[in-house]
């Protein structure tokens, strides 16, 4: 590609920064200085800004804590929006979630530019376990447990997979396993039950946690090891 592209690409830059840096001596390939933004280099060569080294990343893996009031989306005429929230430190990246979290809960979305990672998490067959934190409004009771395992039936018919109900009985608060993603789901759930959901937090999708020093609205690249694990030898 062009390397005035490279370092838009590779810097985060708007194509005029990048081409003052060019004309500054600010960029080297391979160790020499080059001001020509319209030399051709491969995704490979060694390019460096102020001496730093620069690659290139094909796509982008965001660990989000997503905070009440923030729709899980890309753009939305009202609201804030998950990909709102990095918008700045990622302003030439086509960012969606992977997957969604309802306006009023909380907690672990992944934003990524690619396309087929984000369909591998979230196709049914692949039962990637989603984990909440919910607060309920009653106690937790057998009832609510065995028929969680078992799979329950929505008010509408539908019949859902078993799902994972951990908590002692009685609790309030208590931890739910998804491989599921129907809409507001484990709020249907506890509503077969008589139960309302107070708050809702994902805490883990597949075997990679929430980061917990992020706090509500703070984000991170996914490590090379977390993006391992949630990728499973599928990209
Ligand atoms: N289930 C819900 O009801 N809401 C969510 O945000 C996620 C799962």
């Amino acid at each position: 590609m062009r390397l005035d592209a490279f370092l838009a690409k590779a810097a985060q830059m708007s194509r005029a920064d990048a081409k003052q840096a060019l004309r500054r001596g600010r960029v080297t390939v391979d160790g020499q200085v080059c001001r020509d933004g319209a030399r051709h280099v491969e995704e490979t060569a060694a390019v460096a800004l102020d001496g730093a080294p620069l690659g290139v990343k094909q796509y982008v893996y965001i660990m989000l804590d997503k905070p009440a009031g923030v729709v899980s989306a890309s753009r939305d005429a009202r609201d804030t929006t998950v990909a709102d929230l990095v918008r700045e430190a990622y302003p030439r990246r086509e960012l969606f979630p992977a997957g969604r979290l309802d306006k009023d809960s909380t907690g672990f979305v992944l934003l990524t530019d690619d396309g087929a990672l984000a369909h591998a998490i979230l196709a049914p067959r692949r039962h990637v376990a989603k984990t909440y934190t919910v607060e309920i409004d009653a106690p937790v009771t057998r009832a609510m447990t065995e028929g969680f395992a078992a799979g329950v039936t929505l008010a509408d018919g539908t019949r859902l997979a078993h799902a994972e109900l951990r908590a002692e009985e009685g609790a309030r608060v208590c931890e739910v396993v998804l491989t599921q993603g129907v809409y507001h789901q484990i709020k249907r759930m506890f509503g077969v039950f008589g139960a309302g959901v107070v708050s809702l937090r994902r805490t883990a999708i597949g075997d990679v946690r929430l980061d917990g020093a992020l706090g509500p609205g703070g984000y991170r690249e996914l490590t090379a090891a977390e993006l391992e694990k949630l990728s499973g030898g599928v990209l």
